[in-house]
């Protein structure tokens, strides 16, 4: 919570007011030149550096564990400008099957432009087992999510980690479902653990935003490109989510509370057909301290039931987003995994009717209530 809140004379605020501005100014033509010769680059331009982002930055390095942290304006500017550090012309990534569709579509998008860098799209749970066997000769980096959007599945940061630091090979977690509160990759040996905090890092559906975090050099890397490419986080969005990451652990602690309940309950349902829940992974529980505030379900009767079950919600919004302190619903075969073909959901197991749920810090019995009712 305190992570990167220093005072800062004279007036000392007990919370940073927002640096809502995009040039600093300087007393003296003496003092601009010696600004632009700061290694930090810090009180010259919001794009380079601001003080309200590096709250936020000190605050993630904090809570993974890492030497330094970059924001950027969403998950998705964090993701492609760490990426597109790391990979050059010539490269392989192996990326994991099952990713957020924003994140496939812009590995797919990146292929198609620069056709000499190659992904390797390997499944969850072969990733492991395919580094281990040497199979991934020629290999740059890896990069995955666990557990994944939106079927939940889990796979081995222990092993990945052991074959990675073998073969001296980057690698990258995607840490947006579990969050630093229940699972650190880097300490299972990840080179950068990368976050949309439009999530939960923020926590209240009202900022778009993205983090990675890891070794300093690396990091100053993906600063460069982030103050080259421009995907910087603007500071009021910033001020917003450090104020979200204060309480990071007690709605995590409370949203996964609701979530074990509420997972227990649906499988329990008649009219449930599957549930998929990171509490009930041995995968998981090995490495997350609990179950997490997001599952998954499959009611009988498939997208129509679906279809109705969300017209009948009450208290559970229908929304396209998740990690909000406000529990919703959505399908992801229409939204997060609309860019997907059917044909490549079908063999990733992303049924039309499949159903994410992000479960709030609303009360337990009432979220059950909602959902029991809409079953009916
Ligand atoms: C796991 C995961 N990673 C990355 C992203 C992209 O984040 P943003 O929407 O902040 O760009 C999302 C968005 O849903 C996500 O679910």
């Amino acid at each position: 919570m305190h992570a990167g809140e220093r005072q800062r004379p004279p007036h000392q605020p007990a919370v940073l007011p927002i640096y809502q501005t995009a040039p600093f100014s300087f007393d003296s033509a003496a003092a601009l030149d010696d600004g632009f010769h700061r290694a930090d680059q810090q009180g010259l331009y919001t794009r380079y550096a601001n003080p309200n982002i590096q709250v936020v930055e000190e605050k993630l390095a904090a809570l993974e564990g890492a030497a330094s942290a970059v924001a950027f304006a969403s998950g998705m500017a964090a993701i492609s400008g760490t990426l597109s550090t790391v990979l050059h012309a010539g490269d392989r990534l192996l990326a994991a099957a099952d990713l957020y569709g924003g994140t496939s579509g812009w590995l797919a998008w990146l292929v198609e432009r620069h056709p000499s860098v190659v992904v390797d799209w390997v499944p969850l749970d072969d990733i492991a087992g395919r580094l281990e066997a040497g199979a991934a000769t020629g290999t740059r980096a890896v990069y995955l999510e666990t557990p994944t959007n939106p079927l939940l599945r889990s796979c081995d940061l222990a092993r990945i980690g052991e074959a990675c630091r073998r073969d001296d090979l980057p690698w990258m977690v995607d840490n947006t479902f579990a969050t630093p509160i229940l699972q650190r990759p880097l300490e299972f040996g990840a080179t950068y653990v990368v976050h949309s905090a439009t999530k939960y890092l923020g926590g209240h559906s009202d900022v778009t935003a993205g983090i990675v975090a890891g070794p300093d050099e690396e990091l100053e890397s993906v600063r460069r490109t982030l103050r080259l490419a421009g995907g910087c986080l603007d500071p009021h969005a910033a001020f917003l989510l450090a104020r979200g990451m204060r309480t990071l652990p007690l709605r995590i602690a409370r949203q996964s509370e609701n979530a074990a309940r509420l997972a227990e309950r649906l499988a329990a349902h008649p009219a449930v057909e599957k549930v998929y829940y990171p509490g009930n992974d041995p995968v998981a529980r090995r490495q997350m301290s609990a179950g997490g505030a997001m599952l998954a379900f499959e009611v009988a009767g498939g997208l129509p039931a679906a279809n109705a079950f969300l017209d009948r919600l009450e208290l559970v919004k229908i929304m396209p987003s998740l990690g909000g302190v406000e529990t919703g619903a959505v399908l992801p075969a229409v939204t997060s995994h609309k860019a997907l073909s059917a044909q490549r959901r079908a063999e990733l197991g992303i049924r039309d009717g499949l159903i994410r749920m992000s479960v709030g810090i609303e009360s337990g019995a009432d979220l059950e209530a909602d959902l029991v009712s809409a079953l009916a």
